[in-house]
């Protein structure tokens, strides 16, 4: 090794060593003759100095230095004087006596300061090689890693052989948007990147591989946000012989073990379950964050003569009527504030943001209360628990919009109103999910999850009449708020599968077609079988609170799916469209 030690390893315990030590130069300060250098590598910062008058042969050198240069130091370990130890620093007690410097590699400027927490995050993205020399990254991707290690040495000791499955492989429908990939050897054929291994590891189930796991790499085609990106990772796995609660307790064993090893906090398991009509109705999501209460209030039954024409005429129309308690929010308040709640709420499609505010002096101030009954009133303050200092806000809609936009506003308020404890990491299984939800583009019904998701056997029976209200055996485990993975019990029975096919007008022909090779496998002998995936980038981004899943992937894409450091996606040769036998029109 070019060097004896890191620079995050000496201490007074070294005084008077000789070492070797090479990195970057994080920074350099003259003064009055003397040449201090921080030297930095992944471990840490040793300060270092030159004395021109002790060792005149370096002057010259030392004079040449710049920032990130990369420099190799020898020299003697001295402790510092009293005065300048930094108690902060593992290496704050002594400074380097460099006695030999060698410059291994200049640097340009560069392009942004590395100290600055602010800088632009394209600028981040295109010299991300230099973002990386930042410790946030390293020590984003040092957990990153030792997450996976835990995760992979749990799954094996728990019997799982890790098989990885293609990349190149085919498209099929009812997913989001493929990635495509033309063949040259079959022209005008395509593959495409898979947007999971899911149709792999059912086979692996029918291989008889019972229990399968891979930290997989999954490609899709979608609207970025914070907490996606087109090509993601996942902890994927499959198992035979089992029904949900054995792939529960799997799960639970591994996040138990991880959020042991990664931040010694003992999480209590089994997670607390609820079903997804629970999850709806009582905070509007799917993925409920229920480390704070403010429970969404359902209204219907209470307003729904109201002569406010708003509320009866929603229930008229199918709707419901719910509210949110903002706790002590009255004294923020404003006109203004209101106005961006109502926002918020029209983000969502609600035509209107009602409320009712609980004032100081008893008195209740609320636009609509012209239209409402002293007693409608005192039950919407009576069923929301209103006290002086709150807020009720309402909203009328149909139950989706509803939902959404005070399952919205619930998460806002919470945050700003404080409520959300921090360092507190709340895991829950969210159940029962629907099997289908109708598309109204399309004017059919789509699964939620995927074809091959079983519904509940008790409902299997209202596939043709009643589909909207078969629920599945689907079931997604929720952190904080976020759907940190999602999984199911899968189709095993070839009559079923036919049901479910026929429910989503997949005619037959077409289900040869797109899923000829699963259905064909599943002829000869499927086991039971079932599984689940976590988004790896995500359970990361949570563990790390970083503020996006950006900041835990080495090279991640732009928000438009671009790579700024590569500068692709890029033209290609006219000779390799020839090849593929594509022509590029405007
Ligand atoms: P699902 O589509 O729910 O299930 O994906 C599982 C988990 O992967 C993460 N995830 C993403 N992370 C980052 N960027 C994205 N674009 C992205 N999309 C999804 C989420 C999600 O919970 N094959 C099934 C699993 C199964 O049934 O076993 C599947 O892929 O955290
Ligand atoms: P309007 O009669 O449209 O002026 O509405 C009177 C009040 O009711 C305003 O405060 C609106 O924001 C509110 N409002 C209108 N539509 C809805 C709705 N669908 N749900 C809840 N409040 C509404």
């Amino acid at each position: 090794m070019k060097r004896t030690h890191t620079c995050g390893e000496l201490t007074a315990e070294n005084k008077g060593k000789k070492v070797t030590l090479i990195g970057w130069v994080n920074k350099c300060r003259n003064l009055g003759g003397l040449l201090f250098m921080d030297l930095r590598d992944r471990k840490g910062i040793t300060q270092a100095v030159v004395n021109p008058e002790t060792n005149p042969e370096l002057k010259e050198i030392s004079q040449t230095i710049r920032e990130e240069f990369v420099v190799s130091l020898e020299g003697i370990v001295n402790l510092r004087p009293d005065e300048m130890i930094n108690n902060d620093m593992i290496t704050g007690a002594i400074e380097l006596q460099v006695t030999k410097l060698t410059v291994e590699n200049k640097s340009k400027p560069m392009p942004f300061n590395l100290e600055d927490p602010k800088v632009d995050e394209d600028i981040r993205l295109k010299y991300r090689y230099l973002d990386m020399r930042r410790s946030d990254i390293y020590k984003n991707l040092k957990m990153r890693h030792d997450i996976a290690k835990t995760i992979r040495n749990s799954l094996s000791d728990q019997d799982f052989l890790e098989v990885e499955t293609p990349i190149l492989s085919k498209s099929t429908p009812e997913g989001a948007r493929d990635y495509i990939i033309p063949s040259r050897t079959y022209p005008n054929k395509f593959f495409a990147l898979p947007q999971a291994p899911q149709q792999y590891k059912q086979l692996l189930m029918v291989g008889g591989i019972e229990r399968y796991f891979q930290i997989a790499k999954c490609f899709r085609d979608e609207d970025l946000r914070a907490d996606r990106q087109p090509e993601f990772t996942q902890i994927d796995l499959e198992m035979s012989f089992v029904e949900q609660e054995d792939i529960f307790a799997i799960i639970e064993t591994i996040l138990k073990k991880v959020m042991k090893d990664i931040k010694n906090i003992d999480i209590p398991t089994p997670f607390p379950k609820i079903s997804y009509e629970d999850a709806m109705n009582r905070f509007g999501s799917d993925k409920p964050d229920m480390r704070f209460a403010l429970e969404l209030v359902d209204l219907s039954e209470e307003l729904k003569d109201s002569e406010f024409k708003v509320f009866s005429g929603t229930i008229k129309k199918g709707g419901i009527i719910k509210a949110l308690n903002a706790k002590g929010q009255n004294s923020i308040a404003s006109r203004k504030q209101i106005d961006e709640w109502t926002n918020t709420a029209k983000i969502f499609a609600a035509k209107g943001l009602a409320y009712l505010k609980m004032q100081d002096d008893g008195s209740v101030k609320s636009p609509i209360a012209k239209f409402l009954s002293e007693e409608e009133i005192n039950t919407i303050i009576s069923k929301t628990n209103a006290e002086t200092g709150d807020v009720i806000l309402i909203v009328a809609d149909s139950a989706k919009i509803v939902n959404a936009a005070l399952g919205k506003l619930r998460l806002e308020i919470a945050d700003s109103a404080n409520l959300i404890p921090e360092d507190t990491y709340n895991f829950l299984w969210v159940l029962n999910f629907p099997l289908l939800d109708y598309d109204e583009e399309e004017e059919r019904y789509v699964a939620m999850h995927h074809p091959f998701t079983s519904p509940i056997p008790e409902d299997i029976e209202k596939l043709e009449n009643n589909p909207a209200n078969v629920r599945a055996q689907a079931y997604d485990v929720i952190l904080n708020g976020v759907e940190l993975g999602g999984g199911s019990i899968r189709i095993h029975n070839p009559d079923v599968q036919a049901k479910m096919f026929k429910t989503l007008g997949i005619s037959d022909e077409e289900a040869k077609d797109r899923f000829g090779h699963i259905l064909e496998a599943f002829s000869y002998g499927a086991p039971p079988h079932g599984g689940i995936a976590l988004g790896f980038d995500r359970m990361v981004m949570l563990l790390t609170r970083a503020a996006s899943i950006r900041e835990v992937i080495a090279f991640p894409k732009t928000t438009k799916a671009g790579c700024l450091m590569t500068n692709s996606p890029s033209d290609i040769d006219k000779k390799q469209l020839e090849e593929l036998k594509i022509e590029i029109t405007d």
